[in-house]
């Protein structure tokens, strides 16, 4: 299987933070979401990941290199304009081929990991298999109407005034070969994106075997600042703490604190959950 991260597009809705930073790049505990999602589908067993990236490119590529550091490959993408997320499909096809591929939006944060995913995919007959998670704000996303049992999908809407359900489409999708079908027969909806929620739509209007994941953990997309202060909050809190940096006599550290390789903290106290980052120094301070 390869993995597709999608990393194009502007984020506007992040200013002023994004300003000088492709939204992608933004760290969560002290890492960019781009390298935690790299990690995520690295874990799953994937080495081959293509990267889908627009205006930011040059930042990404220095960010994120050839991917030797993972032990991984990535190949870089240009998408000219975000015209949506089932175009950003379409530019990949040749990258991809025929292998069946994990989607990961390059924005999102997700509990867990998604191995466990992967491997339910691959080992399976389903054609794509989407997560999905419920939500107090289901207009924001992509929305789901499953039947009771929760094993076949009715409708896809992408963020309807009227959600037919609490269940938030979660950026991270898995196809095979079947979707190229999808993607080059759907037309632009009427933000003018061809969206990925009408190509899974006629995956499942033409009978494919399309498998929706209820995942119950926490999930964060980062697309605002509140979600990513969230974001924070919640990564930090599944830290195993540890001290591999130094800490001096006249210090203290309460909580789930890491303190990375060469940090030193001199004279300060830290209230977890935290995360010094390797070779800071923390002196006299709270
Ligand atoms: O996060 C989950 C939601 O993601 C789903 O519930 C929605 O169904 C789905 O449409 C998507 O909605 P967003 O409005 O959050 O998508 P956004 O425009 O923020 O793009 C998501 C990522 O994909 C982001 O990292 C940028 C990248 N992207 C986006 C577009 C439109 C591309 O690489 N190319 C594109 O053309």
């Amino acid at each position: 299987m390869k993995g597709l991260i999608l990393s194009g597009g502007k984020g506007t809705r992040l200013y002023p933070i994004t300003y000088t930073k492709a939204k992608q790049l933004v760290p969560v505990a002290n890492k960019p979401v781009l390298f935690r999602v790299i990690e995520a589908i690295h874990e799953a067993g994937i080495d081959d990941i293509g990267i889908v990236v627009g205006d930011t490119a040059n930042e990404i590529k220095e960010a994120v290199g050839t991917g030797r550091r993972w032990g991984i490959k990535i190949s870089y993408i240009h998408q000219e304009q975000p015209l949506g997320l089932a175009h950003a499909v379409k530019v990949s096809q040749e990258y991809l081929g025929d292998d069946k591929f994990v989607m990961f939006l390059g924005d999102n944060v997700i509990e867990g990991g998604i191995s466990q995913l992967i491997r339910q995919f691959e080992g399976s007959e389903y054609n794509c298999q989407i997560v999905l998670t419920p939500v107090d704000n289901p207009s924001s996303y992509g929305v789901a109407e499953i039947d009771p049992d929760a094993r076949r999908i009715i409708r896809l809407v992408e963020k309807p005034r009227d959600p037919p359900s609490n269940l938030a489409v979660v950026g991270i999708y898995m196809f095979d070969q079947h979707v190229w079908e999808a993607v080059h027969t759907i037309t632009p909806s009427w933000r003018g994106e061809l969206e990925i929620t009408d190509a899974i739509q006629y995956l499942v209007d033409k009978g494919y075997n399309v498998h929706p994941y209820v995942h119950r953990g926490w999930w964060i997309d980062t697309g605002e600042p509140g979600e990513m202060l969230e974001a924070n909050d919640l990564v930090l809190d599944e830290l195993e703490p540890r001290i591999e940096g130094y800490v001096d006599r006249d210090s203290q550290v309460n909580g789930k604190v890491t303190i990375e390789k060469g940090a030193e903290i001199i004279n300060s106290r830290i209230r977890g959950p935290a995360i010094i980052g390797e070779d800071s120094r923390i002196v006299n301070a709270y």
